[in-house]
């Protein structure tokens, strides 16, 4: 169970993994994730389910290597299995029909959008994806993409590819109040509270996809608490989704933050349990 079947390298640190999941694979939706051990002695981290397939009884998910865990997911190889995978968790994305739709992601965020891109367009929306990356060689699923929406624009931070910039200033070149009329973010949190007051006032119906510290996942240990509209929420359990004109932004950077010296420590450490001088 929950073997490796495929590997593929995106980007520098960036890689996609298909693993046999059979029952996940039968029961997912759009902006839904799992959580995964990739070692018995890892920590549990959440990724989102990109892509899935009936045939090979597998689920996708595409991983940026950023702390302790996240390589050691990566550094799996096929053959080898995951020591767990729960889900699918959370509530899927909010998908309406009929609308023109901007769909807009930054670095990791551009794998996140990609079902959630797919399914506004299955259900008849028109549907713009506006994505962004560090530089051209970080540009990661730009066919998939590319297959799955009307219109895909990219950004890149130095210009080598696309626009010239990020993202949010992408989307300020080319659209305004009444452009569209629904929308999804995902990626960075500047990126995401940026999206979120650049379309303040225009009309635009914006969901975020927050990405906070999750532990549990099951919306016992509050590690994922976050503010909406002024309301407690749970992203693990509520979200990940929320009303991106409602998040408290400042407050998720706050709480993503306050683990950061762990977290670097976690990566420096090495067990030396059972090591002799
Ligand atoms: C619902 C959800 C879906 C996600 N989907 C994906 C995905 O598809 N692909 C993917 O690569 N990542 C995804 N993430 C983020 C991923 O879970 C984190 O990158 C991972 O937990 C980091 O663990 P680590 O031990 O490697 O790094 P750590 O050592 O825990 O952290 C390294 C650095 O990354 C920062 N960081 C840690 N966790 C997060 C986070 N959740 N958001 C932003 N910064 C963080 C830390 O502050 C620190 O600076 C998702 C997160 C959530 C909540
Ligand atoms: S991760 Fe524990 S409450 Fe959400």
């Amino acid at each position: 169970m929950n073997r490796i079947l495929a590997k593929r390298q995106l980007a520098p640190e960036v890689v996609l993994l298909e693993v046999e999941a059979p029952r996940i694979q039968k029961r997912w939706k759009a902006g839904q994730f799992i959580i995964i051990r990739p070692l018995a002695e890892s920590e549990r981290i959440p990724l989102t389910i990109v892509d899935s397939s009936a045939e090979r009884q597998s689920i996708t998910m595409v991983i940026q290597a950023i702390g302790k865990t996240t390589r050691e997911a990566v550094a799996l190889e096929p053959g080898q299995a995951l020591a767990d995978l729960v889900g699918p968790l959370g509530e899927p994305a909010t998908i309406s029909s009929e609308q023109r739709v901007v769909c807009m992601a930054g670095g990791v965020g551009v794998a996140e959008l990609l079902p959630v891109a797919k399914a506004f367009h299955d259900a008849g929306n028109h549907v713009t994806a506006l994505c962004g990356a560090r530089s051209d060689a970080y540009r990661i699923l730009d066919e998939e993409l590319r297959s799955a929406v009307d219109v895909l624009q990219w950004a890149t931070d130095d210009g080598t590819y696309g626009f010239e910039g990020n993202v949010v200033q992408l989307l300020l070149s080319m659209a305004g109040p009444g452009t569209f009329s629904e929308g999804h973010v995902i990626g960075p949190i500047p990126m995401m509270k940026a999206a979120a007051a650049a379309t303040r006032g225009w009309g635009l119906k914006l969901h975020a996809s927050l990405n906070p510290v999750m532990i549990d996942g099951t919306g016992m240990c509050g590690g994922c608490r976050v503010t909406v509209g002024g309301e407690v929420k749970f992203a693990c359990v509520d979200g990940p989704e929320f009303d991106a004109h409602l998040v408290d932004f400042d407050e998720l950077a706050r709480r993503n933050r306050a683990y950061r010296e762990m977290e670097q420590e976690a990566l420096r450490h090495q067990c030396r349990v059972g090591l002799s001088d």
